[in-house]
This record gives C-alpha cells, structure tokens and sequence, in this order.
C-alpha cells in the first residue's frame, strides 16, 4: 500500500503528524509506505518548517511551492502543480485534511486520475457558505472514497448527504493526537509572559480583511482587560492589515508562534479568544475556557461537550464570559469520545484493510 499524504498549511501539519507515525510503527509488520507532498500554501518558517521540526515530521518528498494568491489563483496553482507530481509518482491512495485550499485543489486531482481520495475530518459543516473552508469541505465530501471523522455528528452529516455508512469510520481527532504527544515537551515563549493572560488569535477574513473593523476588534478587547494582558500572535494574514500596533495598551503582540510555544500559552491562558477551528478543538481538550469569534462553528461537540462558547460579535458576551473566567464560574466541559490519542493508529489500521 503507497499513501500520497498532502499538507499544505499550518493546520495540515499538526494533522498528518500522527499518521505519519502510525505509518512508520505500522512499517514492521505491514507493507505500507508513503510520500508527503507539501504543497506551498504556507512557506513562512513559523508557519511551515517549525512545525515540521516541532513535531518531527520527515521532510517532505516534494514542496510544490505554490505561495500566496487568491482563491482561485492559488488552487489552481495547487491543482496543475500536484497533477504533475501524482502522473509521475502513482499511487494507490491521496490522503487529505481538513479544510484548506490545499485538500479540496488535492482531492480533485486525485479522484480525476482515478486514485482513491481518503479524507481525514470528513463531514464537518459550519454551514456558512462566505467561508473558504466550507466551500472546501463539501467539494472535497463529495468526491471522497472514505472518510475518518473526529466526531459522531459528522458521520450523521455525511449519511444525511447520501455516503454509505461502510465508507464512515470514526477514529478520533489527529489533531489532538498531536496535542497528547507534545504536553510533556511544551516550550515557554522566549518573551516576558504576564502572569495573567488571554490568548488571541484571528485570521478568518471575515474578521480581519477589514482594517477600519480590524482595529474597532482590537480596541475593544483591549479595553475589556482589567489585570490582564492579551497575547496576540498574530497571523501574516491579520498584521498586514494593521498599521499601528503600538495603538493598543495592553495587547502584547508576537509573531506567529511555533507549535510547542503556541500549546504552551494556551495551556497557561486563563481563556482563548479566537476565530480559529482547531484552537476550539485544543482548548476543549485542555479544558481551557474558549471565547471564538465567529457566528457558528463547524465543530459543535466543542461546545456541546467542550469548553467553548459561540460569542459572533457581541461585545457584552464577551464581557460577560471574560468576567465568569475571572471569578472561576466557566461552564463545566468534558473531552469527546475517541479523542485520545490514537486517531493516527486507528486510520492506519483502517486503511490496510480498506486498500
Ligand atoms: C489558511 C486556510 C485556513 C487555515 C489557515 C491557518 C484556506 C482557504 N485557508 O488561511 O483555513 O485556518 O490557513 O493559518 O486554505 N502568509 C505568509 N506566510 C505563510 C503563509 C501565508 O506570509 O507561510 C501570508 C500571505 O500573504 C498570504 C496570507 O498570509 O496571502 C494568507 O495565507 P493563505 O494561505 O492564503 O490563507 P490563511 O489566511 O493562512
């Protein structure tokens, strides 16, 4: 069995690692093998190499080095790009994740040349067809051979769209596979860290593409912080369109964060804010209260079961939620079922029936 894995931005890192390693444990006794295709969408080191390094990731067999561009240009770009690589390197199955430009311009390819496309975190759904990410997921469900899925709701969602139950497997979340794998080897951030702190992160563009909006966002968390500081790293995506960062008294501005420091803040945060979907998924699992910045979210059982709380724009939530964290009164929240570690096994072991 060949597996063509595909990563392509940040989120797609943390996401193959463990298979990656389920692969290499599964080496001795089965005949699988595998060749990783990076494809360029992300290239800055902080936001691709360190997290090769940081969760130890062999290099990839090929970076297609697409870079930046717009929706269109940069999946398209992907697309003729990874079409070249898989004529030349057959192989018996794509392996995607996620939802980014990356795994739909991937998955596309794949099930054109006849190859079968295995999507790792099928059957998400925000519903909110202005997401990139959206557009994404339901392109890259509807041609997929088989799906893992990191909750039961999301096999319900695939069933409810005409996929055979046989194709559906719940393994667990490989992103929290990598969260398991890496606590013991978190790394404090090299700047002064306050002692009290939320973590902010935002880069949906929804949020952030507007500057004038952008900046009435930062102003107003930055006035809700009474002892504490916000810790901003902040995306490439996010900093081009601020100006002024020296503007906001008590938000510390970093860059983009390597895997092990960025696990490290979240951990020591006395909450998250964020727009982003996997940091919904760390915090549930960290049971660290989450405050996400968006009007849904395509990962309900963080809230359901989590310790995230949907707060859209509304600033008097947000007061409301910051002040329950302040005086310890944040709901209750539990860890979903099957996110323990062995997503990355159970796919493998899947697969080397599958195929
Ligand atoms: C992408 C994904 C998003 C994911 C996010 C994680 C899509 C549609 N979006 O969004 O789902 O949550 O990654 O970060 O696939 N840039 C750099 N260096 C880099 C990468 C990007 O400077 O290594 C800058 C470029 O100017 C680029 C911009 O950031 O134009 C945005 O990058 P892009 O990959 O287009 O989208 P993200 O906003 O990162």
């Amino acid at each position: 069995m060949h597996l063509t894995i595909v990563a392509g931005a940040r989120p797609n890192f943390v996401k193959i690692a463990p298979i990656i390693k389920a692969i290499k444990s599964a080496q001795s006794s089965r005949p699988v093998d595998f060749s990783l295709v990076h494809t360029g969408q992300h290239y800055s080191h902080n936001m691709s190499a360190s997290f090769f390094e940081d969760l130890n990731i062999p290099a990839p067999t090929i970076n297609l080095g697409v870079g930046p561009g717009s929706q269109a240009e940069q999946t398209a770009k992907i697309m003729v790009e990874f079409e070249k690589y898989l004529l030349s390197h057959p192989s018996d199955c794509v392996l995607v994740v996620g939802d980014v430009n990356s795994t739909m311009a991937c998955a596309i390819v794949a099930k054109k040349l006849g190859v079968k496309v295995v999507h790792v975190e099928g059957g998400l759904r925000s519903r909110d067809l202005t997401m990139p990410e959206e557009i994404n997921r339901m392109v890259t469900d509807a041609i997929t051979d088989y799906f893992f899925t990191t909750s039961i709701e999301a096999g319900e969602i695939l069933k409810s769209e005409g996929v055979l139950d046989d194709n559906i497997f719940f393994v667990g979340n490989t992103m929290i596979d990598s969260l398991i794998g890496s606590l013991d080897k978190l790394k404090r951030p090299s700047f002064d860290l306050p002692e009290e702190y939320f973590l902010l992160t935002l880069h949906r563009p929804s949020n952030v593409d507007e500057e004038k909006s952008l900046h009435k966002l930062l102003s107003r968390l930055d006035g809700l912080m009474v002892n504490e500081k916000i810790v901003f790293p902040i995306h490439p995506r996010t900093e081009s369109n601020l100006s002024d960062l020296s503007a906001f008294e008590n938000i510390i501005f970093t860059p983009p964060l390597p895997y092990l420091e960025f696990l490290y803040l979240v951990k020591g945060a006395m909450g998250v804010i964020t727009d982003s979907g996997g940091i919904q998924e760390e915090t549930t699992y960290l049971k660290v209260p989450c405050m996400t910045l968006r009007n849904n979210t395509e990962r309900p059982e963080t809230i359901s079961i989590g310790s995230n709380v949907l707060i859209a724009q509304d600033m008097s939530l947000l007061e409301t939620s910051l002040e329950q964290i302040r005086n310890g009164k944040w709901k209750e929240s539990d860890i979903p079922p099957k996110w323990d570690g062995k997503a990355g096994e159970r796919i493998i072991a899947l697969l080397a029936e599958l195929l």
